[in-house]
């Protein structure tokens, strides 16, 4: 149930005709050269029991959209998510109940291979800073879902009730330089909250003279430069809550003495918590304002609340029933889903309808979760 919300990052840097990516690949390739075996080991991480782990303890991930075959992460997926390469020569060993049946590779499109289990390929994440810690379990980020792994290859799908992170990395246009943001949302999982954030930065080709955040056109932080490396951090970014970062773009540059303007860009996602379930109370002054809301957004030119036909399903009756899904499967129209589809519309697949067309009336991010939630109370009120 998180939200994905793609922000656009730009930071400045320095140059030079490399793609981080390529630097990263070049330094690995005058590495030793006997490669150190590759350990996948196992861990207890509360709440989701033993979970697969990388040879520092790090928690390690599945990625939905691999579907249990390739590896679909590249780029700046693959910054915030580094695979758990293995280098050319390199074994796989396997400690604690990780099963070294089920281990193997895939071709990395970056290059390289990258060490899967039970055919899905494996990632850290740079949220991660210690064992122990699972903050991306669960997380709708970088284009999908992400998922701590059994012993057995079992994805557990168990969501946590954690503060959000927002992460992006930075990657060079043209520039050896390096970096990533970090932000950690602390709020509540209706998408609004205080964002705090670090900003790491190394090897730029020379000395920073700021470093900036803005919203939109709006300079929200500005810092005292450093050297060519660094680390920025906010306590908190009060005011910039989540909503406003995620209505306009949240910008964090980095200008060096050399290069005033920039070449470092990465996409910001920020991710809210999972959200608990959400019960929506009817109460008359509730419906009421659902009902002015429906006539705001016109919902009512599509759905009828009397159980007739129309170009979306019906709201008579919807509250509690039970959906059918294209592609045959089912859900339950909790308050949750109904608070979740009409905030993010995208993510409805009601059987019998088309996908994408109350989506264009109602873009995701349209209708506030007060209202939403007012629209529920409307709805169930009609039984
Ligand atoms: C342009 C037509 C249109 C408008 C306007 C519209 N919807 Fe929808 N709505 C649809 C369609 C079509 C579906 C089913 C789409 C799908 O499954 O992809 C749908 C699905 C839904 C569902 C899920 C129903 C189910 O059976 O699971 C809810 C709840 C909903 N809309 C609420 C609203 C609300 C609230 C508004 C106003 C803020 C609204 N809609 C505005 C067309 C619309």
């Amino acid at each position: 149930m998180s939200k994905t919300v793609s922000l656009l990052l730009i930071a400045f840097a320095g140059v030079s005709a490399l793609l981080v990516a390529g630097a990263a690949s070049a330094r690995r390739s005058h590495t030793a050269k006997k490669p150190k075996p590759v350990v996948i080991s196992t861990r207890k991480v509360p709440k989701l029991g033993t979970v697969l782990v990388d040879g520092k303890g790090r928690t390690l991930y599945m990625f939905v959209p691999d579907k249990h075959r390739r590896v679909t992460c590249k780029g700046t997926c693959a910054v915030v998510w580094p695979p758990a390469e293995l280098p050319p020569g390199a074994k796989i060993v396997t400690k604690g109940k990780a099963k070294a049946s089920l281990t193997g590779s895939d071709r990395n499109p970056a290059g390289g291979r990258v060490v899967t289990y039970d055919h899905w390929p494996l990632y850290t994440y740079i949220a991660d800073r210690k064992p122990g810690q699972a903050k991306g379990q669960a997380l709708n980020l970088n284009g999908g879902l992400w998922y701590v792994l059994a012993p057995s290859g079992k994805v557990i799908r168990t969501k946590l009730r954690t503060t959000a992170t927002a992460v992006a990395a930075l990657t060079a246009k043209t520039g050896s330089a390096k970096g990533a943001f970090r932000g950690t949302l602390h709020g509540s999982g209706t998408g609004s909250g205080t964002l705090s954030w670090t900003l790491t930065y190394a090897r730029l080709s020379s000395a920073v003279t700021s470093v900036q955040l803005r919203k939109g056109g709006k300079l929200v932080v500005r810092l005292s430069g450093s050297d060519r490396s660094g680390a920025h951090r906010t306590k908190s970014l009060r005011g910039a809550a989540f909503k406003a970062v995620a209505a306009s773009k949240t910008t964090v540059s980095v200008a060096t003495k050399r290069h005033p303007q920039g070449e470092l860009t990465g996409a910001l996602e920020v991710a809210s918590p999972p959200a608990g379930p959400i019960l929506v109370k009817v109460t008359p002054a509730a419906v009421a304002r659902g009902k002015m809301v429906a006539r705001t957004y016109s919902c009512t030119g599509c759905h009828t609340v009397d159980g007739t036909a129309s170009t979306g399903p019906t709201w008579k009756g919807l509250a509690g029933s039970t959906v059918r899904l294209i592609g045959g499967g089912t859900t339950k129209a909790t308050d949750s889903y109904l608070v979740d589809v009409i905030t993010d519309p995208g993510r409805l697949r009601v059987a019998g309808f088309d996908p994408g067309v109350m989506q264009e009336a109602v873009p995701a991010g349209e209708v506030s979760n007060t209202d939403a939630r007012a629209l529920v109370a409307y709805i169930k009120s009609l039984g």
